[in-house]
């Protein structure tokens, strides 16, 4: 394997401490019992410097290391963003064992019915600044209407509306499917129930609410309801281009 020494490649000892909670010592004990195998392989020296895209097993049971935690979930109807609701399940109920669950937030919420595009992380820096007003990250959701969508809405939303906030929303871009029942629309804010909100303002309402992208990153199509993957590393380096960190 091997052993050049930059930001990409991790020590096994270290690495396991990170993600396996041990204390140097008992890393190297793991490592010399034989319990520890880098992808597929028993390792016996712990200092051994390895890619950081390797998995490792503890005990046959992947270890995940990453220094940040990124994933991305397709979220389905009826789980809540919160932890702290205890008659809904909660998104985190979706994720392994192998996360700690409570170093982990959403960035930025979905309602209980909502699915689609949900980023989990661990970095609270990233979150708050993709988050912050200022960086006017994009969130598009795809939409379906108990009305038919207007272009006047599509004007309305361009401008402006009123959703009982002290200024009217920010420019928003509505794009209006053939069936005239669907569309996609664009913001840049995150108030609450705020594309349903928006819609009420139109004398409209929200049938269905999926979210197809934050900032950079799109829904893996890949994914089902329920599933979740980890971003990239292109992904992630994206996302923390938009949150300029
Ligand atoms: N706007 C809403 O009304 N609900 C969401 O879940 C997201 C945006």
């Amino acid at each position: 394997m091997d052993e050049k020494d930059n930001g990409e490649f991790i020590r096994l000892d270290r690495l396991l401490s990170k993600a396996a909670a041990l204390s140097r010592r008992d890393a190297k004990r793991a490592v010399s019992f034989g319990r520890i195998t880098v992808d597929g392989s028993i390792i016996r020296s712990p200092e051994l410097k390895i890619p950081s895209t390797s998995t490792v097993c503890f005990d046959g049971k992947k270890l995940i290391y990453n220094e940040n935690v990124y994933l991305m979930l397709n979220k389905p109807a009826g789980y809540v963003c919160a932890n702290d609701d205890p008659k809904s399940p909660n998104v985190f109920e979706l994720l392994g064992d192998e996360y700690k669950k409570d170093e982990l937030f959403t960035i930025g919420r979905l309602d209980k019915n909502t699915t689609g595009l949900l980023i989990i992380t661990n970095n609270g820096t990233a979150a708050h600044f993709l988050l912050s007003p200022k960086r006017h990250v994009k969130k598009k959701y795809s939409i379906k209407t108990k009305f038919p969508l207007t272009d006047e809405d599509a004007k309305a939303f361009l401008e402006g509306v009123d959703i009982g906030e002290k200024t009217l929303t920010k420019t928003a871009f509505l794009e209006i499917c053939e069936d005239k029942f669907t569309g996609y629309l664009t913001i840049t804010e995150g108030k609450f129930h705020q594309i349903k909100r928006m819609l009420d303002a139109r004398k409209n309402k929200i049938t269905a609410l999926q979210r197809v992208s934050f900032g950079p990153i799109f829904l893996d199509g890949k994914l089902a309801l329920g599933k979740y993957r980890a971003l990239t590393g292109e992904e992630i380096k994206a996302l923390e281009d938009t949150a300029k960190i």
